[in-house]
């Protein structure tokens, strides 16, 4: 394909949307200070190159700051001429020099930290030692060519001869456009998408799903044998603990003015709420990641918070399915609470938490170990509250000392940003996502590599399906417009279980759960009412929906 067909292409398609973008690019650009490609790029500088001491990256840096106003001028010129990316590339590369020293100075602070080699060293948790086969090659796979950043080489539109760039480029600019993102976003912000040949697939599931029914049909059939499920914070809102993007998240309600830090750390906090949940921050001054944390902590210790339907769902997934043998390969979940624990027929060396739990403490500079009721005794005592909820919480805030080495340096086991993830990830991805028939994504924005990685790395048969409140993943190539696989269920991850759930007629199993008072209030509220909408309906036998009747066939 020439470049102008390239172009025009792109043109066509966005035409629709392109418009309103440029108008609202600038309110994109603010928004981007807590973008997903921020966290996305600070994960695998970091986890991808193996190197703690590895600097953030020019991209990083790049990506965390806004697009300058002017870019609408510059997606103008790109749609219509001559113009290559790679120029628009450099360009901000240049603007980015200059910004470079706004952020040494955190580059800077973890160099001085002698802490960060240790999360390296992170050993794998010997519940999941049994699935590691071939470890050695799976970090190599990681950084496999797969994966295509958007650089100036790759962009290099006066290179026709070069068709599989084209191919790639098309394809990346098609999504983009029916997408509605500007080309100059994804230039500037180092947008990674996978290559897609163009051989034809052969789909396990034949017509591309289009409805909650042809997925859960697929679900009960013999051609879906392996499920791969990815969760993220939106799974665990109903039991109360907020996501961190949503505008009631996490990041958008911090009031980092409250917490203990110097004017400098606070300022980037308040432009990048994430950092402060950054490991190199935490070596600096281990108070704002506490800080922010303490409830969720002290929540944790006191069970305070119930799996949800979301989970349950997951739990059926394995323990209704394949006559009881279950098809869940593995879920990889981003959260931190270990709600999935509660569900114990997901199965401990099912379920990696891809971001550590926070129901275990340890050292972040020499690794040992704190019995973690004793750390919370020291949070509720040292750390103060800045939620202003806890009345006998201090009024100044003190660090936890490691009673090994002596450091500040004692947090929950989570994993924070610019340190390594558990090797259990690295070392299972590769073998589980290998001829996966279906992706299901929950709650999830997406947003942080590598887990979102998973999304791209499943065979292209495999069905995906999102079930989160807003469509998420275009930048790892989710496509519910184009793609025959991806399904898109919008929605509450409560409300859309409890569709599917019963769709496979799995809700009586979740009676017991009510007995029990396992669940929290409004998932009960929910099952309750819709368990009684059932009884009061007429029984199948009598007005037996086509699709009820195939999944009771195909039940095994
Ligand atoms: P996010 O807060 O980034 O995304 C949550 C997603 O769930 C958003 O797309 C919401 O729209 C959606 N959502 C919220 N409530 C929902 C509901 N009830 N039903 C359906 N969808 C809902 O959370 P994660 O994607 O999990 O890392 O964030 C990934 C990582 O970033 C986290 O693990 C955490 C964070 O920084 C660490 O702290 C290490």
């Amino acid at each position: 394909m020439e470049r102008n067909d390239i172009i025009k292409e792109h043109d066509n398609l966005s035409e629709r949307k392109v418009e309103e973008h440029e108008n609202s690019l600038e309110d994109a650009s603010t928004n981007l200070r807590c973008s997903p490609a921020a966290d996305s790029v600070v994960y695998e500088t970091n986890s991808m190159d193996d190197d703690e001491s590895t600097p953030v990256s020019k991209k990083a840096k790049l990506e965390r700051d806004p697009l300058p106003t002017e870019a609408n001028e510059r997606v103008a010129s790109i749609s219509t001429s001559t113009g290559s990316l790679s120029a628009s590339v450099q360009e901000q590369e240049d603007d980015d020099d200059h910004e470079k020293e706004d952020l040494s100075s955190t580059d800077d602070s973890s160099d001085q930290s002698d802490g960060t080699e240790s999360h390296d060293d992170e050993e794998q948790d010997p519940n999941e030692e049994s699935d590691q086969k071939d470890s050695s090659s799976s970090e190599e796979d990681f950084d496999g060519d797969e994966q295509v950043p958007l650089d100036s080489e790759q962009l290099d539109l006066d290179n026709d001869e070069d068709e599989e760039d084209a191919s790639l480029f098309r394809r990346i600019i098609a999504a983009a456009a029916a997408n509605g993102i500007p080309l100059e976003y994804l230039a500037a912000h180092g947008i990674q998408l996978p290559i897609e040949d163009d051989e034809p697939v052969e789909y396990p599931f034949g017509e591309a799903p289009t409805s909650l029914d042809d997925v859960a049909n697929f679900i009960q059939s013999d051609r879906c044998k392996r499920i791969l499920c990815l969760t993220g914070a939106g799974m665990s809102v109903a039991s109360g603990i907020p996501d961190f993007r949503s505008s009631n998240g996490l990041y958008a309600t911090l009031n980092a003015t409250k917490l203990t830090a110097t004017e400098e750390q606070i300022e980037a906090i308040e432009e990048n709420p994430s950092f402060s949940l950054d490991q190199h921050l935490f070596m600096e001054n281990p108070l704002p990641c506490l800080e922010v944390n303490r409830e969720f902590i002290l929540g944790v210790q006191e069970r305070k918070w119930k799996a949800t339907l979301a989970h349950r769902f997951i739990e059926l997934l394995q323990t209704k399915t394949n006559g009881g043998k279950g098809k869940l390969v593995r879920l990889y979940t981003q959260n931190i609470d270990g709600l999935e624990d509660q569900c114990i027929g997901i199965g401990h060396e099912r379920r990696i938490a891809v971001h550590g739990s926070m129901d275990e403490a340890e050292c972040a500079n020499c690794n040992a170990k704190m019995d973690f009721d004793h750390f919370c005794g020291l949070v509720r005592s040292q750390i103060k509250d800045i939620t202003g909820q806890d009345p006998s919480a201090p009024k100044e805030s003190s660090a936890i000392a490691c009673e090994s080495c002596g450091r500040n340096t004692v947090k929950p086991s989570i994993v924070l940003f610019r340190s390594k993830l558990p090797d259990v990830f690295f070392n299972s991805v590769p073998i589980d996502v290998k001829d996966i028939d279906l992706l299901i994504i929950m709650g999830t924005s997406l947003a942080v590599a590598p887990a979102n990685s998973i999304v791209w790395r499943i065979p292209k048969s495999a069905m995906r399906v999102l079930i989160n409140r807003e469509r998420v993943g275009w930048h790892l190539g989710l496509d519910f417009q184009s793609n025959d696989r991806d399904f898109l269920a919008s929605g509450n991850c409560e409300n859309v279980a409890l569709d599917l759930m019963e769709k496979l007629g799995w809700l009586e199993d979740l009676r017991p759960l009510l007995d029990s008072n396992e669940l929290p209030e409004s998932s009960a509220l929910l099952l309750r009412q819709r368990l009684e909408e059932l009884e009061q309906k007429p029984s199948p036998k009598q007005d037996q929906n086509p699709n009820d009747k195939s999944l009771q066939q195909q039940e095994t």
